[in-house]
């Protein structure tokens, strides 16, 4: 699948440009399995990174311009390396300007030529941005000759996607690109940023299934838990005997002896990320001892406090995990990312699923009428350098 995004946007490249880009790189999507809205409150999240991902194909301009194609949109825009701005309109290429703004390149002289490509799903929740902010990062480094450690890497691109594209995410998406491994799961401590990676084992894997449901606020939701889950943070500092600093620092304890004051969906919120926090951590400790089931239950925990604390599920995804809970092959299931939509995420042995497929295809169809698309997603390493 790298192989056929790498030859697209060379061939793009060259079509377009009429010469070979100096630099091609590649950035995969990512899947989030535990641990949902914790990255942003200083907490833990497993995730993978994806076999689907994105390719920039990058060369020097004569001049500061820098134009950008991007080939499955049949887009292009322009801008002057000097003063990438944002402009509403453009979408996509805000990640890309964002990035090329950005990145600490010495002299803005030269701009670049760039082909973009990549065959991760939109709309699926599986960070085809994050993907493509990163390969932007990785091309364009090259190009300039920036060394640019992983970590300020993903800082920049989630930074791009702040002032670019107004969303305050959090850095799992960007990290989950950047330090993916073939068949392993990405543990992060957002907090001390420590990442280490934890074997799945290769018959296991997951596929996504998507609720082709697309909310259309999804940003503006997801900066509002965000400010929740702050706030809520605040009060606790006030009143627990430990320091707060985030969430990340509240027990389950703490919430029940002093979260009697929150308002009820303050709570909620509260609830969900304390919770997640535990169950991703638990859940490196049952897949380090090989307890998948264990694993499996935790998935569905993690959805449900999503369906009622976080409220950010909707009935097409909900649907979805109960039917992956009646299949006794779908090991887990829960929704992936931000939420408001997007794919559920399940997890499975690879011999399963083209039954663990049909069978959440069938219960889909019966309830809405149309067809849902499912994909394997097999944890995959992260992004680098093609060419
Ligand atoms: C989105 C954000 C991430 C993270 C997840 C929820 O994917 O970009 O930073 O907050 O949602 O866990």
């Amino acid at each position: 699948m790298k192989e056929k995004v790498h030859n697209t946007v060379r061939s793009a490249f060259l079509d377009r440009f009429r010469q070979e880009p100096r630099v091609v790189s590649y950035a995969p999507g990512r899947i989030e399995v535990l641990g949902n809205h914790t990255d942003y409150n200083d907490g833990f999240v497993l995730s993978a990174a994806i076999d689907h991902g994105t390719c920039v194909a990058v060369s020097g301009s004569a001049d500061g311009s820098c134009t950008v194609y991007a080939v499955d949109l049949e887009r292009e825009v322009t801008f002057e390396i000097a003063a990438p701005s944002v402009s509403e309109s453009d979408g996509w290429a805000n990640y890309v300007k964002g990035v090329a703004a950005l990145l600490p390149i010495p002299s803005r002289d030269h701009g670049f030529h760039a082909t973009v490509t990549g065959d991760i799903p939109r709309g699926a929740g599986l960070s085809s941005s994050a993907a493509l902010e990163v390969a932007t990062g990785l091309a364009l480094a090259n190009l300039y000759g920036l060394t640019i450690a992983p970590l300020e890497m993903a800082r920049i691109a989630q930074r791009a996607e702040h002032e670019y594209a107004g969303v305050r995410c959090g850095l799992l998406d960007q990290i989950s690109s950047l330090y993916g491994a073939e068949h392993r799961l990405i543990m992060t401590d957002f907090r001390s940023l420590a990442v280490e990676t934890v074997d799945l084992g290769e018959d296991l894997t997951f596929l996504i299934a998507e609720s082709g449901v697309r909310h259309a606020l999804v940003d503006g939701e997801y900066n509002e838990r965000r400010a929740a889950c702050e706030s809520a943070a605040t009060y606790f500092a006030e009143r627990c005997d430990h320091a707060v600093s985030a969430l990340r620092d509240v027990s389950e304890l703490d919430l029940e002896t002093c979260g009697g004051d929150l308002d009820a969906i303050a709570y909620r919120r509260a609830a969900h990320v304390i919770g997640e926090n535990r169950r991703a951590q638990e859940g490196r400790q049952v897949l380090g001892r090989g307890d998948v089931q264990a694993f499996g239950a935790l998935m569905f925990q993690s959805h449900e406090s999503s369906r009622l604390n976080f409220e950010n599920s909707c009935p097409e995804l909900d649907l979805l995990v109960e039917a992956a809970a009646g299949i006794p092959e779908a090991l887990g299931a829960r929704l992936s990312g931000g939420g408001f939509g997007g794919g559920c995420v399940v997890l499975l042995r690879h011999e399963h699923l083209a039954a663990v497929s049909t069978a959440l295809q069938d219960a889909f169809r019966s309830a809405y009428g149309r067809e849902c698309a499912i994909i394997e997603m097999r944890p995959s390493a992260g992004a680098e350098l093609l060419s």
